[in-house]
């Protein structure tokens, strides 16, 4: 292993172990590991909003008789906004449009094991885009 491979490797155990003192392991391992991250081709639903700390999401949906069988997301936006859109697209996936549309904040929060107060509207802006891609779904 390289000088700078073992320096880089000691700076993302600080910065994990800093982490884990704010975060849970979901959140931290939907930011390490975000899933459905990328441009969808052939959308049947899109569409990108921005929160109130200015971080942008778009999320992508494809369905299938009324289910939503492909999705993913892009944004622009910290580890915690990374975590919550990662998350709700596993959520969504292989639900009908209805059922996804039912999904909360709180829903979200709690299936990544909590998150800080101040990150609360980094969920309640992933749940309130993808209802707003599904609400596009032509
Ligand atoms: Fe604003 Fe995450 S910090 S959406």
């Amino acid at each position: 292993m390289s000088r700078e491979q073992e320096i880089f490797d000691d700076v993302e155990g600080l910065v994990l172990e800093d982490a884990r003192q704010t975060y849970s392991e979901q959140v931290i391992d939907h930011f390490m590991n975000p899933r459905n991250f990328g441009v969808l081709e052939n959308p049947d639903g899109f569409n990108a909003m921005s929160g109130i700390c200015g971080d942008t999401i778009g999320i992508y949906v494809g369905l299938d008789n009324e289910r939503i069988s492909r999705i993913s997301f892009v944004t622009n936006g910290c580890g915690p906004t990374i975590a919550c859109s990662s998350a709700l697209t596993c959520m969504a996936k292989d639900l009908a449009l209805k059922e996804a549309m039912k999904i909360t904040g709180q829903d979200l929060i709690k299936y990544l094991g909590g998150l800080p107060v101040e990150n609360t509207h980094c969920a309640d802006l992933a749940v309130n885009t993808l209802r707003s891609a599904l609400a596009k779904v032509s």
